[in-house]
Formats: structure tokens, sequence, C-alpha cells
């Protein structure tokens, strides 16, 4: 069976590599960029570097910082009025997930007809978006290398999945620098979120050998500098690798996807309201345990590239202590439980098989290695609870 690999032609990776964004977009042919950004970003100075360089590069620019902190219908279509209003040629996207993706959706909607919703689902876009430049300021997401966005439909209240290569940005520019300032819980969460996408694209029934060399790099990376860079936010090493490690890990869901744990922690950020990262990792382990039978050489795998020594053990003991090497790291780098997020068993008891229809829906847990009945879902989801 044919595999397509993809990521953005032109990544640029390394501490100050920020500072060469007006030189790619003159590269480009183009003149004037709409910023996507938030204010927070604004407010702590991150984009001083940036817009140093457009200026440089005789690049003109104007800002739309109105970005929230989940991309909704709404600010895709104030995105498009800002691009079109100030006359701009492309799009330079900075901040985490929320921003990012909502310039992939504006993009293409300056070039599709209808609405983004028309597009929920993969590979329904037709024509290619205008330019898009994106600088992540999070280590997590690895929007700025994947071919998806997530926006929610406030009409609906339903998180659209929309995917396919027109959505890939032009040029990925992941500088450490810009991640320096995120707090140890933020860190924590985006961090757990790269790891769910690494895992999850090894043992995906879609991984391929491609597709395998960036996601087993990426776990290795997390295992190894995860707690260093929640430990001490200023320790730039750190704080490289792990931002590699996110790039990494993007790169390996986007051509084989997510699985189960992602496919479930939507419907509780939908219901519970709980940040992408965090509603990962809370289902992380008790995914791992339910799934490594069906493919336990993968999981054993994982437990080596996460440091355990398998000598003299069988295959699924080697499995098993994958499991352990993660909750290990959750614990070490603080992850709350559902319940310290503030989510009612009860709650989480009566909307579970709304969630497990939804999780079922969304296609995710079809590529997991173990199959799963909505009943299975139901149960994990309670034993995710309890874990
Ligand atoms: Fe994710």
């Amino acid at each position: 069976m044919q595999k397509i690999f993809r990521m953005p032609p032109t990544v640029i990776t390394g501490a100050g590599s920020a500072g060469h964004t007006g030189s790619e977009i003159k590269k480009m042919g183009v003149k004037k960029a709409l910023i996507i950004t938030d204010k927070v970003i604004v407010e702590i100075g991150a984009l001083k570097s940036i817009e140093d360089s457009l200026k440089e590069n005789g690049i003109s620019y104007s800002v739309f910082d109105d970005i929230p902190t989940e991309p909704t219908v709404e600010y895709v279509d104030k995105g498009i009025k800002a691009y079109r209003n100030d006359k701009c040629d492309c799009l330079l996207a900075i901040g985490g997930g929320s921003a990012i993706d909502t310039a992939k959706a504006i993009s293409v909607m300056l070039t599709n007809e209808g609405e983004i919703s028309d597009y929920m689902g993969l590979d329904k876009i037709k024509n290619s978006g205008v330019p898009l430049i994106a600088v992540p300021t999070t280590a997590g997401t690895g929007s700025e290398v994947t071919i998806f966005t997530i926006i929610t439909d406030t009409h609906n209240d339903v998180k659209m999945l929309i995917g396919g290569g027109l959505l890939m940005p032009q040029v990925a520019i992941a500088d450490p620098l810009l991640t320096i300032s995120m707090p140890p819980a933020l860190t924590a969460a985006t961090g757990m979120d790269a790891l769910c996408h690494a895992i999850e694209a090894y043992v995906s029934l879609k991984a391929n050998p491609l597709s395998d060399i960036f996601a087993l790099s990426a776990i290795e990376l997390l295992s190894d500098f995860l707690r260093a860079a929640w430990a001490n936010g200023n320790n730039l090493e750190a704080r490289e690798k792990v931002m590699i490690a996110s790039l990494k890990a993007g790169v390996a869901f986007t051509n084989s996807s997510v699985t189960l744990v992602h496919g479930m922690s939507r419907p509780i950020g939908a219901n519970f309201h709980v940040p992408h990262g965090l509603s990962n990792a809370v289902l992380l382990t008790t995914v791992m345990e339910y799934s490594l039978m069906a493919n336990p050489e993968r999981y054993a795998k994982i437990s080596e590239t996460m440091g355990f020594n398998t000598y003299g053990l069988n295959v699924l003991e080697a499995a098993k202590l994958s499991v352990d090497a993660v909750k290990d790291l959750v614990r070490d780098i603080k992850i709350p439980s559902m319940q310290e997020l503030g989510i009612e068993e009860s709650r989480l008891i009566e909307k579970a098989p709304k969630m497990a229809e939804a999780a079922i829906k969304s296609g995710s847990p079809g590529n997991n290695p173990r199959q799963v009945t909505k009943e299975d879902i139901i149960n994990l989801y309670k034993a995710a609870y309890s874990s």
C-alpha cells in the first residue's frame, strides 16, 4: 500500500531562528504579512525579534492579535476580514496551537468557497491556501508541521477536525527562545501532548517506516529532557530538545495519525473545558495498559527508548514497562488527575456514553492497535478517573 510522507518544505530550528522569519518571507516573493497571534504573545514582547526581521527585509505587516485559547469559526471569519482589509498577501502565525490552527483555516478559506465547517473531515479542501509561515511559541501541538486544524463550531459546540495536505504551512520556524517564558504547568501539559502524539503515532495501525523514525526520536527526547525543561524553564538546551521533540512528534502523527488517546481526549476537552495537553495526559497510561497486548513489540521498544532495561524479559513484560516509564514522568512533572482538574466522577459517568460516541465518530480510535467498542471506551474513562 502506498504511503505519503509530508512535512513543510522549509523547517528552521535553533535558538534565534525566529530572527530569520523576515528573510524567509522575502524569499517567498510576498510583500505584506498578517500576523496571527494572541494578546499575551504581544504583551510579553515575543514578537520583537520577528518584527525586527520583517522590517530589516522590507516586509510590511499588520497584527491580528485577537486569537482566543480555543480557535473558533468566528475568529476565522474575523481573520479573513482583517487580511482583506489590510491587503495582505501572506499569513504569519505566531503562538500556540490556537494561533496556528486559526491561521491554517484562514489561509484556505481565503481561496475556497463556503464556510470552514463545509470542510470538516479529511481531504475536502480543493484549492491551495495563501502562503503560511508558522512560528510556535509552545512546544507540544506540533501544528507548525501538521496537515490538521481543529476549529470549534460554536453554533453546534463541535470541535471540528479538518485535515488535508493543503493545510501544511510552507515554512515552520521552531525557536526555543520563544518557549522560555512558558510556566512549568504549561510546559508539562504541552510536553505531554507531544508525548501522546509520538506514542500514538508509533503504535498507530497507520505507522510507517518514516513516521517511526520521527516518533521514536521524539519519545527519546521527551523522556530525556521534558523533566529538565519543566524544572528550569531557562535551561535552553532542554527547551531546544523539547521543541524539536514536539516538531518531530507532529511530523510523526501527521503521517501516521493519532489513536485512542486523542480520540477520547477531545470529548473531555469539549465537555469539561480541560486544556488539550492535560486531557490527553490523564488518559495516556490507562489507554497504553489497555492497548499494549495488541502489539507488545512496539510497546517494548517504547520501554527501551524511555531508558528501561528489558534484557531477560519476555516481550509482554518488556511492553508493560512503557506504562511505568510514562507514569514516572507524569508523576515527576506533576500532571494533575481528573479529580484535581475539577471533573466530578458522577458527571463523567453520566456523560461517558455520549463522549464514547464522539470519540468513535472522530475516527482516531480506529487507528488504535487494540480495537474498542463504545462500552470499552466508557470503561476506559472510568478506569482513567480512578488510576
Ligand atoms: Fe494533540
